[in-house]
């Protein structure tokens, strides 16, 4: 087996402990962890799923079947803004479709793919929690509240300027 701190510092090894002792089951611990993983690494590699099956006692193959699953885990290298797309009712009778559309040709990208100066990935997700501001899209951590079209350059530009 892997040692964690092959792949990660002692820091994020101590803190991936930490996590799993918080589990009574270590299986439990599996999202958890995955999502730290991830937030280190900016996605899930081959090398990592396969470290957190290892660390926590499962078959490889757990890992990959929910990181798969979960659209807010990502087995592929994402940009460095996340834009997440609120697709359930609420939001798609107010006009998230229309939103979609704006960030795509705002973007220059599909769902699921990477502008080309590897700022911003674009997906679609399942409610989001703010129906009653519908349509909802969140930008990393950030949410944003009845999105329109026309305000799509403007939220977009203040995650630019972060760079
Ligand atoms: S339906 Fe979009 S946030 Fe709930």
């Amino acid at each position: 087996m892997m040692k964690s701190t092959e792949i990660f510092s002692a820091r994020e090894s101590k803190e991936m402990e930490d996590i799993l002792s918080r589990y009574e089951a270590s299986a439990s611990a599996i999202l958890p962890l995955l999502h730290y993983v991830q937030s280190i690494q900016g996605h899930l590699s081959e090398e990592a799923l396969t470290f957190v099956a290892e660390f926590i006692g499962v078959p490889h193959v757990r890992t990959f079947e929910v990181a798969t699953y979960y659209t807010m885990l990502f087995t592929e290298p994402v940009g460095r803004h996340l834009v997440q797309v609120c697709r359930n009712l609420s939001c798609h009778v107010n006009g998230a479709e229309n939103v979609l559309e704006a960030l795509k040709k705002e973007l220059g990208v599909d769902v699921g793919k990477t502008s080309d100066d590897g700022l911003f990935t674009l997906v679609e997700v399942e409610c989001i929690g703010a129906c009653d501001h519908a349509p909802a899209v969140m930008i990393d951590e950030d949410l944003h509240r009845k999105v329109s079209e026309d305000s799509v350059n403007r939220i977009l530009g203040s995650y630019r300027e972060k760079v």
